[in-house]
């Protein structure tokens, strides 16, 4: 395996070399989205991935549609062909209840005339139905499930999904290769991603996506495969057809599947009896909320897929298999009163104070209203009963109220005209916006929320100037404004010795994080500033593009709106801020005092480069880092780091219970070094 670009005169190597970029490629993708194991750097996998797009725009002869290339997205399209389904993609039935189980049990034992039934529960995967085909190897099409009979053609945005293998073995099963299968699956985002993407559309002042759902399947809808590759899609496959051969059972496909390299459900089990099947629906209705991705239920599924045959359809779904599905879970509870919070960039969110109730596990006492227009179509007023819901939304939600159990003398509720804060400053609505702002430049509460998002851990990543921290402080008044961190240290021998439960252990480490953050990069500086629609992602396409803040304070909206992904009202709200006097002169005064304002020549400097063009393989276990920690330590000082020892490679890092790959660089004399060795290369 080698890291180098191509000899053009070569064809024959050329295609051998798409190949083994393809391998590698692939291997890596299922190492990093499969077993969360990857043995290549992030650094050596976009080398290779850059080699490979290199060659197929020179050589479009082998560009192939199974390459990873293809992952990143094509030219967008005018819309999605429609493909009627082989076999229709049916659903299943649903039910809330114990009993109808008993039910559907006593109908399949019935069917088989009284035969022994096994079945399998599943998790059932609160996302996008999807049918895959895969042609002599190759995944060769997406279709959505529509309506049932015909789909959209989406193949180019299933192909952005790294977990799902563009290319497979076909599988031997009774003695037949099978080349030509069907795969069913579920398309779903992590909450954590959801939470993620609505923060940087609510920065953006975007409309937000109710659960992670909708947003799987608003993303699946983009005709622009590039957009949806920038979303990170998961996928569980539950489902393998055949005309090829006799498949056995449902959980033999499974594992068919599994060996393949198919992502398979997360947790599935054989069930010999109804008790079973109530432990695991009972189990997972409790411990649903701690795994990564929203369930809304249990599949139960016969497992013989003889038996399957054998009891068929009823109307549009299956007789042998069931859903049950968990409420969304939801308690009601009274409003005591509406409070309002005001956010970094001076939004006023109205906030339900609740009488504290258990929903799915957690106590809530408080939960978003999001504006004004929310209360006024629910029409919730102060003293109401209300339902308080945590489904498939991952924040707990206000869904309406109870009638009948409104108090006599309640009023509609009005929300307020001035900020919370006790400069109590007028509230103003931008036009099209469904938000109400304080722009007071010194309101104390946006102050502490500037404070906070400045010293947050995204942001300038000052540890010990949390929320309490701040509040004191600006109660203090030794901040009022976000440069008065870096003035902080003026107070050390006066102020800080004579605060109560503060030692002088807390001084020294926050002056130390403070003179830290000194280092972080312009994007992140710019992030930190707390710009209305200025979130991570576009701050860091703004540096991208403007290298110093002067630029950036120079530009025009034509300018601005010249860069990919930033809009008129981006570009407004960039300018307002910068040419602010009093915020340009925060900026001024932090600059002053050695926050970085500009990017790339500073960043260049500090590069490292100690390890350029060494070769790193690492085995066994490290005491000090993990191996992912390790990589990136290597590749900031330009080392790379490969999964498997040659005679290229420098060094061999040997943790404890290092195996055959340290017997491979001992044959082949690589230098070996033990992990203490290792610490001293990387502090030289
Ligand atoms: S089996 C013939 N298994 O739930 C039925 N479906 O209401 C094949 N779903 O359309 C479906 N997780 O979109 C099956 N483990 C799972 C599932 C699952 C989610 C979805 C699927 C299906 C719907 C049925």
């Amino acid at each position: 395996m080698q890291n180098s670009l191509f000899d053009s005169s070569e064809i024959l190597s050329v295609e051998r070399r798409v190949r083994e970029l393809h391998d590698i490629i692939r291997r890596a993708d299922y190492a990093y989205y499969n077993e969360a194991q990857p043995f290549i750097s992030d650094k050596e996998y976009d080398d290779f991935f850059h080699e490979l797009q290199t060659i197929e725009k020179q050589y479009p002869q082998f560009l192939f549609s199974d390459s990873p290339t293809q992952r990143v997205g094509g030219e967008p399209l005018k819309e999605f062909v429609t493909v009627v389904h082989e076999i229709p993609m049916l659903s299943l039935s649903n039910t809330y209840s114990f009993g109808e189980i008993e039910e559907f049990h006593r109908r399949v034992s019935e069917g088989l005339e009284g035969h022994i039934v096994e079945y399998v529960s599943e998790l059932k995967y609160d996302g996008i139905a999807i049918s895959l085909r895969y042609v002599n190897g190759v995944f060769v099409r997406a279709i959505t499930r529509g309506d049932g009979e015909k789909g959209d053609d989406i193949t180019q945005n299933v192909k952005t999904i790294r977990s799902l293998p563009l290319t497979i073995t076909p599988p031997t099963i009774n003695g037949v290769t099978v080349d030509d299968f069907e795969v069913r699956g579920e398309i779903f985002m992590m909450k954590e991603d959801f939470i993620k993407i609505n923060r940087e559309r609510e920065e953006k002042g975007e409309k937000l996506y109710a659960n992670p759902r909708n947003l799987a399947a608003g993303t699946l809808k983009m005709l622009d495969s590039r957009e949806v590759a920038r979303r990170p899609l998961h996928i569980a496959c539950y489902y393998l057809y055949t005309k090829q051969t006799e498949l056995v059972s449902h959980q033999h496909n499974i594992s068919i599947l599994e060996t393949m390299g198919f992502p398979i459900g997360y947790a599935n089990q054989c069930c010999v009896s109804l008790q079973d099947i109530f432990s695991f629906i009972n189990y997972w209705h409790t411990h649903r909320e701690s795994l990564p991705f929203f369930i809304d239920g249990i599949v139960i599924k016969v497992n013989a897929l003889s038996q399957q045959r054998e009891l068929g359809f009823v109307a549009r779904s299956p007789r042998w298999a069931i859903a049950y599905k968990y409420e969304a879970a939801k308690e009601t509870t009274v409003l005591k009163d509406i409070t309002f919070q005001v956010g970094r960039t001076g939004v006023v969110t109205p906030v339900a104070e609740l009488e504290p109730v258990v929903v799915a596990g957690s106590t809530i006492s408080r939960a978003t209203l999001h504006n004004n227009d929310f209360i006024t179509a629910l029409d919730i007023r102060i003293g109401d009963t209300v339902y308080v819901e945590k489904g498939g939304d991952v924040i707990p939600k206000v869904s309406g109220f109870i009638p009948e159990k409104r108090p006599e003398n309640s009023s509609q509720f009005i929300f307020t005209a001035t900020c919370p804060c006790p400069i109590k400053s007028t509230l103003v609505r931008p036009e099209g916006e469904a938000n109400y702002y304080c722009d007071h430049s010194e309101c104390p509460w946006q102050l502490k929320r500037r404070l906070t998002h400045f010293a947050s851990r995204d942001a300038m990543n000052i540890e010990g100037l949390g929320e309490k921290v701040v509040d004191r402080f600006v109660e203090l008044s030794l901040l009022r404004s976000i440069a008065d961190i870096y003035d902080l240290h003026l107070h050390k021998n006066t102020v800080f010795p004579t605060l109560e439960r503060w030692g002088e252990k807390s001084t020294v480490n926050l002056l130390a994080a403070i003179e830290e953050s000194k280092k972080q990069p312009f994007s992140k500086v710019l992030f930190s500033l707390g710009i209305r629609f200025v979130g991570e992602g576009v701050a860091k396409i703004l540096t991208r593009y403007f290298h110093t803040i002067d630029q950036l304070k120079n530009a025009t909206v034509e300018q601005l709106i010249q860069v990919p992904e930033i809009g008129e009202r981006i570009a407004q709200s960039v300018i307002e801020h910068l040419n602010d006097e009093s915020e340009w002169t925060i900026i001024e005064r932090m600059k002053a005092n050695g926050v970085r304002f500009e990017t790339v020549e500073s960043d260049m400097a500090t590069l490292n480069t100690t390890l350029q063009g060494k070769t790193f393989v690492l085995t066994g276990e490290l005491v000090s880092m993990t191996r992912n920690q390790a990589g990136d330590e290597i590749a900031q000082r330009g080392g790379k780091v490969s999964g498997s020892v040659s005679k290229k490679t420098h060094y061999l890092v040997a943790g404890e219970n290092a195996g055959s790959k340290l017997t491979k660089a001992q044959e082949l004399g690589v230098t070996i070094l033990t992990e203490q060795e290792f610490l001293l290369l990387l502090a030289e």
